[in-house]
């Protein structure tokens, strides 16, 4: 496994290898965990070679405390990726990424204006910015991303549809703790008390599934929202069923085959993500 840090000296290596090999990316900001690795594991199989980014991209940050606490193990990420079988790490500074006033700049009507977009004005435009830049470095077949951050994956779907159309993007599935929470770099920020009550989201998305039979998706939501709540989390942003393809709220269940329901709760001062198919 070789690491670069430099645009130049990845290029050099991405010239060298074979134009017919199978080049496959997962890009990540670090503190690796089994989601991260569940994508290079698919990555290593499918294709030729594998490429994983680490950078924590300030430009998609909307609070700057969650930047500066954004946790970081370099030396631990570069042994689990060595040891998922990851060829390159491409690890710029931010100078390297953004050496100059950045000036792009991205909108994806309907994607970007509904929950994530609404609660982090100008995240999605960060995201979009360095994923296009990495994807112009790395010159990826294949790049993988996590269905944890749905919207996200959606939102880079679109983003490759426009201009990178010869890209595949693959979704993958989340990968959970054993009671059922989602796991994310930020997991480590919980105490104690708060990991033992994390798992509340993945246990109501689970039962939403059931009371889909009798309730409508408000009536859920706002259940979902008050056993939040009870159960001690400091704010419930969103709660919102939405369909899986064009994040339209699903106002009756006739509307949607493909509901899924996504929700944003702070506990403690954590923000937490998760989402789930709900059929
Ligand atoms: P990061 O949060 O590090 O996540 C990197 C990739 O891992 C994303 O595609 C994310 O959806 C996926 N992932 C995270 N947790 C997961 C889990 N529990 N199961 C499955 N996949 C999971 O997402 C980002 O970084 C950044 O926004 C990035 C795309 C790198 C752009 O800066």
């Amino acid at each position: 496994m070789r690491v670069f840090r430099s645009i130049q000296g990845y290029k050099n290596w991405r010239n060298e290898i074979s134009t017919s090999s199978k080049l496959g990316f997962v890009p990540t900001m670090g503190f690796l965990h089994e989601g991260h690795l569940s994508l290079v594991r698919n990555s290593v199989q499918e294709n030729n070679y594998t490429v994983v980014s680490i950078f924590v991209n300030p430009v998609q940050f909307n609070n700057r405390e969650d930047l500066e606490k954004y946790p970081r193990n370099e030396t631990r990420d570069i042994a689990m990726l060595e040891e998922a079988g990851c060829d390159i790490i491409f690890m710029p500074s931010i100078e390297e990424m953004y050496p100059e006033e950045i000036t792009e700049s991205y909108s994806f009507p309907a994607l970007d204006d509904v929950m994530e977009g609404v609660f982090r004005p100008g995240h999605f435009n960060g995201v979009a910015v360095v994923v296009a830049r990495l994807f112009k470095i790395i010159l990826p077949n294949i790049s993988y991303f996590g269905k944890k951050d749905y919207q996200q994956y959606m939102i880079i779907k679109e983003l490759a549809r426009q201009q990178f159309p010869d890209l595949i993007i693959k979704g993958m599935e989340t990968i959970r703790e054993k009671d059922g929470l989602a796991m994310s770099s930020r997991n480590v920020r919980l105490s104690v008390v708060e990991r033992e009550n994390a798992d509340m989201i993945f246990q109501l998305m689970t039962r939403a599934k059931k009371l889909k039979e009798e309730f409508s998706p408000a009536e859920i939501e706002k259940h979902i929202a008050n056993m939040l709540v009870n159960a001690g989390f400091a704010k419930v942003e969103y709660i919102q069923i939405s369909d899986a393809d064009t994040l339209e709220p699903v106002h009756q269940w006739k509307d949607s085959s493909k509901p899924r329901i996504f929700i944003a709760a702070w506990l403690g001062n954590v923000r937490l993500i998760d989402n789930m198919e709900l059929i």
